[in-house]
C-alpha cells in the first residue's frame, strides 16, 4: 500500500483539436489538422473533427464530469488559431473569452488548470505562408502567441506546458508523414525538433522575464517516451536500448536539462542534426521547471548492426535507421487496441532512467492511459481492462516514489473518448464514452474507479 502525499496532483488530460469541434466558429482560424483531416485518404474511415466531442459547446457539462471525478487538476490545450486565427497578427477576442470562461469555471470548482500551448494544431497560415516548424522564425511566432496567453491567463493559470510531444510533431509530421502536415523526410524532423526547442526556450524566457515573479507559476514541456528494454543481455543490445531512449527522449530532454544533444545522435545523424548557437543554449538549457512525461508502452530494443538490417533512408523518415535499433515485442505481453504493449514495469524503469540522467527532477506524468473497445451493456461500460492498466501503472509510480524519485502528479489520458488523430474515432481512450451522434457522455467504470482512488489517495 502506498499513501500519496496530500498535495499529489490527480488529473486528466485532453487537447483542443481532439475534443473541441467548433472548427470554424467563434472567429477561429484553420489549423494544419483542420487542413489534414479534410484531405481525402489521411484519416481512417475519412473521419473529420469538425464537431469532435463538441466540447466547444458542451464545456460546462465536461467540467461537471471533472468535478464528479474528484480530480484536482485538468490539463487542456489552447487552440492557437482561436487566439490568433492566422497564428500572428490580429487577436481574436472571442477565442480569448472561450478559454477564459473555462479557466474561471475550473477554478470555481477547485480544479487547477494546466494549459498546453501547442498540442500539434499549428495555424495553417503559418504552415502555408511561413513553412511552419521548418522556419527558424517560428520561435518568434510561437513566443508572441505564448506572451498573449501569459498576459491573458497567467494571473489565474499557474501551470504551463509549452509543447506537447515535440517528437511526434517532428517524426510523425515531417518524417513518417502520417500526421499533419504530412511531410516525409529524413532531414526535416531534426530541423523541426531544433526549432521546437528554440521556440520553447524563447517562450520560457518571456515568461521568466515578465510574468513568473508576479504570477508565480511553473513552466515546462511534455515529452513522450516509451521504455526500451534490451532484447538480450548482450552489450550491443544494452547499448541499443540506451541509444533508442536517447533518440526518443534524450533528443529533447538532453538539450533542456543538460544543454546539448545526446552524443549518439550527433554521431549517427551527423550533419543532418543542426547545431545550437550559444544564444540557443542560453535559452534552452535549464528552461524547464519540471519534467513532463507522457508514457504508454514498452518495446524490446535490439542492435541493428550485423543483423542483415538494411538502411532505407526513405522508410519512416529515416529516424529508426539513424538509431540503428530494431524494435520488437514479447509474445507474452498483453496489448491495447492501439496494439501497444501493456508493460507496467517499463514505466518504473523509465522513471529511474530519467531520475538518474536528469538528476532527480520533479516529474509530472502528463499523460498515461489505454485504448480498449467500449461495450455498452444496459447503459454501463465495464472497462475492467482500463482499470487494470491504470492500476498497474500507478502501482509502478508508487514504487518509484518509494525509491525517492520525485513524482508530483499524474494525468489520465483522457477525460473523454475523442479524435485519435490519423485513427479518427476508432480508438477509445476516455474515462467517459461519447456517442458521437447524440454527443451523450457516459461514465465508464474506470471513472468510478479513478474517483475512489483519488478519494483514498492510496494504492
Ligand atoms: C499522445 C498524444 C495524445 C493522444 C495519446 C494517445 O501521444 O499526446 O494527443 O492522442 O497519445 O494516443
Amino acid at each position: 500500500m502506498k499513501k500519496f502525499p496530500k498535495d499529489f496532483i490527480w488529473g486528466t488530460s485532453t487537447s483542443a483539436f481532439q475534443i473541441e469541434g467548433g472548427w470554424n466558429e467563434g472567429g477561429k482560424g484553420k489549423s494544419i489538422w483542420d487542413d489534414f483531416t479534410h484531405t481525402p485518404g489521411k484519416i481512417l474511415n475519412g473521419d473529420i473533427a469538425e464537431v469532435a466531442c463538441d466540447h466547444y459547446h458542451l464545456y460546462e457539462e465536461d467540467i461537471k464530469l471533472l468535478k464528479n471525478l474528484g480530480v484536482n487538476a485538468y490539463r487542456l490545450s489552447i487552440a492557437w488559431t482561436r487566439i490568433l486565427p492566422r497564428g500572428y497578427g490580429k487577436i481574436n477576442k472571442e477565442g480569448i473569452e472561450f478559454y477564459s470562461k473555462i479557466i474561471d469555471l475550473l477554478i470555481e470548482n477547485n480544479i487547477t488548470p494546466w494549459l498546453t500551448l501547442h498540442h500539434w494544431d499549428l495555424p495553417n497560415a503559418l504552415q502555408e505562408e511561413k513553412n511552419g516548424w521548418l522556419n527558424s522564425e517560428i520561435a518568434d511566432y510561437f513566443s508572441d502567441y505564448a506572451r498573449i496567453c501569459f498576459e491573458e491567463y497567467g494571473s489565474r493559470v499557474k501551470n504551463w506546458i509549452t509543447l506537447n510531444e515535440p517528437w511526434v510533431t517532428a517524426i510523425l509530421g515531417y518524417g513518417k508523414g502520417n500526421f499533419a502536415p504530412g511531410r516525409r523526410s529524413n532531414t526535416e524532423p531534426y530541423i523541426v525538433g531544433h526549432n521546437l526547442l528554440r521556440a520553447h526556450g524563447k517562450a520560457v524566457k518571456i515568461y521568466r522575464e515578465n510574468f513568473q515573479d508576479s504570477q508565480k507559476g511553473i513552466i515546462g514541456m511534455a515529452n513522450n517516451c516509451d521504455w526500451r528494454e534490451p532484447k538480450t543481455n548482450s552489450v550491443e543490445d544494452i547499448n541499443a536500448s540506451e541509444r533508442a531512449l536517447e533518440f526518443f527522449l534524450g533528443w529533447f530532454a538532453d538539450p533542456l536539462f543538460k544543454g546539448e544533444y545526446p552524443k549518439s545522435m550527433r554521431e549517427n545523424v551527423g550533419d543532418r542534426l543542426p547545431k545550437f548557437t550559444d544564444e540557443d543554449i542560453e535559452l534552452i538549457k535549464g528552461s524547464c521547471d519540471y519534467f513532463g512525461l507522457n508514457h504508454y508502452t514498452t518495446m524490446y530494443a535490439e542492435n541493428a548492426n550485423g543483423n542483415g538490417y538494411e538502411i532505407d533512408p526513405h522508410a519512416n523518415g529515416g529516424i529508426f535507421e539513424d538509431e540503428r535499433v530494431i524494435l520488437s515485442s514479447d509474445e507474452s505481453w498483453q496489448k491495447t487496441t492501439m496494439d501497444w504493449n501493456i508493460v507496467p514495469w517499463g514505466l518504473s524503469k523509465l522513471l529511474e532512467w530519467i531520475d538518474t540522467r536528469y538528476e532527480n527532477p520533479t516529474i509530472y506524468i502528463t499523460e498515461n492511459g489505454a485504448a480498449f473497445d467500449d461495450k455498452i451493456e444496459k447503459e454501463e461500460i465495464h472497462d475492467d481492462k482500463r482499470i487494470d492498466y491504470l492500476n498497474s501503472y500507478i502501482i509502478e509510480i508508487a514504487k518509484a516514489m518509494r525509491k525517492g524519485i520525485r513524482i508530483n502528479g499524474y494525468f489520465v489520458w483522457s477525460l473523454l473518448d475523442n479524435f485519435e488523430w490519423d485513427l479518427g474515432y476508432s480508438k477509445q481512450f476516455g474515462l467517459h464514452h461519447i456517442d458521437y451522434k447524440t454527443l451523450k457522455r457516459t461514465p465508464k467504470n474506470s471513472a468510478a474507479w479513478y474517483k475512489s482512488l483519488i478519494e483514498k489517495n492510496e494504492i
